[in-house]
């Protein structure tokens, strides 16, 4: 575990969130039940306090795991296939699995600072977790500094909040920090500055850039300097096709050696893109005070993450070990990465006068920016997709959809993770067709 109770550590100094956290999160109170549960353990307590379902009623009487490419079955312990099918009763996840990511964080993340006060809680996937800490740190109109373009997924609950959403756009090299510079040097005296500052710093979800570590240390830097939060959603982290000595280190591992201190950086992890998808298991990496505070709003609204979800994942993991998991983990990515090259290949053939693209260095997507026509409410792919993706037979996600303030753009998001190499020649031919029937509606 790496906490230290928030004491200073390696002459690191603790950076405390108290004063950012929202009002609603301050109205939210530990179910009342909560505090009653340590007495039960009290020697000669006979307990009648939690409404446990009775396990004789269950209809499962165990449960077992059959590994892809092995006949090996994963034996569960008993205790194990106990928690599996009932409440846990613990918000921030089952103990061993957390400490299980703990341990791999520290090896991760930060190796130099072993007692930098962070722990990790579980979540119903990494959207969970972003949510309730979007909870935790924003009330309802608030200023959020957002990676532009944003992952569509948190841009839906920050637009049902009236957030006012401060773009800030990426290139090539990932987020700009001159635009968080721009935003904030500028920022009205008689408006509350933004306390979070939301980011996909690999693989982004849509346009595929991966930030490098000099823009993260002046990042980091402008967090201090500004005193805002970084939401460091990594869910693509273990898909980066790049040799892990040039591969920029995270937001999490650079914090104590850039700022001399830990705890302004929020980490997002997911096991959706390397291990399933449908077990829901996400990961959030902070100070024990804000972790707290996620587990608080988690025992008021669903409880806790599945447990069956959890026990699956902990008797992977614990096969695993580590070095298992880094090994799928590079098995993972590569396949992804000749994905890549199949339908960069692929673009490469069709599109080179009909669009234009970077090459990810890691994630599931190509964002690619249509040479669509000139002139006013042509330049949308949003309209080129609506009108013309069905005579043409592909269809991709137009870049409106992750612009936070819904501006058109050319650009469309096409995900390469499920396509085969004729698919991907077939749909970049499609795609080429799109453009030009938005030219031909155009005469
Ligand atoms: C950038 C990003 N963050 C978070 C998520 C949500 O992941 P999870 O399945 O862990 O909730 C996704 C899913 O597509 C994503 O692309």
């Amino acid at each position: 575990m790496a906490t230290n109770g928030g004491l200073p550590s390696n002459g690191l100094s603790h950076y405390n969130p108290t004063p950012l956290l929202s009002q609603r999160v301050q109205k939210w109170k530990p179910p009342g039940i909560q505090s009653l549960l340590p007495l039960e353990s009290a020697p000669g307590v006979i307990s009648l306090i939690v409404g446990k379902p009775n396990p004789e009623c269950f209809p499962f009487s165990g449960l077992s795991i059959t590994l892809k490419g092995s006949d090996e079955r994963l034996e569960l312990s008993e205790t194990d296939i106990r928690d599996a099918f009932q409440y846990a009763l613990l918000p921030g996840g089952l103990p061993d699995l957390r400490k299980w990511f703990e341990r791999f964080q520290v090896k991760l993340h930060n190796p130099g600072h072993p007692d930098a006060s962070w722990d990790c809680a579980i979540g119903s996937g990494s959207q969970d977790l972003l949510y309730k800490a979007f909870q935790v740190f924003t009330d309802p109109g608030d200023s959020v500094l957002i990676d532009t373009p944003a992952y569509s997924g948190t841009l839906g609950f920050l637009y049902a909040d009236g957030h006012d959403l401060v773009e800030l756009f990426s290139d090539a090299e990932g987020l700009n920090p001159q635009e968080v510079e721009r935003a904030l040097a500028t920022w009205p005296a008689d408006k509350s500055r933004p306390r979070v500052l939301y980011t996909v710093p690999t693989g982004s979800n849509p346009t595929g850039r991966s930030c490098t570590k000099e823009r993260k240390i002046d990042i980091l830097r402008l967090a201090k300097k500004y005193d805002f939060l970084i939401f460091e959603d990594d869910a693509y982290y273990f898909l980066d096709f790049q040799d892990p000595e040039t591969k920029a280190p995270s937001y999490l591992s650079l914090e104590p050696h850039i700022n001399g201190e830990t705890g302004r950086v929020l980490r997002f992890d997911s096991l959706s893109k390397i291990v399933s998808a449908g077990l829901r298991i996400g990961v959030l990496t902070a100070s024990p005070v804000i972790l707290q505070k996620v587990n608080m709003i988690t025992s008021n609204t669903n409880l806790q993450t599945a447990s069956t979800s959890q026990v699956l994942a902990l008797a992977l993991l614990r096969h695993w070990g580590h070095a298992g998991f880094l090994t799928h983990a590079s098995t993972t990515s590569e396949f992804y990465r000749r994905k890549r090259d199949v339908f960069v290949a692929a673009a490469e053939r069709h599109l080179k006068t009909k669009a234009t693209w970077e090459v990810p260095t890691a994630g599931m997507f190509l964002w690619i920016n249509l040479s669509l026509p000139p002139g006013d409410g042509r330049q949308d792919s949003f309209q080129v997709i609506s009108q013309h993706a069905v005579a043409a037979g592909v269809i991709a996600v137009p870049g409106v959809a992750f612009m936070p303030s819904r501006s058109k753009t050319c650009y469309i998001r096409a995900s390469f993770s499920l396509v085969t190499e004729e698919e991907a020649d077939e749909a970049c031919r499609r795609i080429a067709l799109l453009v030009e029937h938005a030219f031909a509606a155009t005469k």
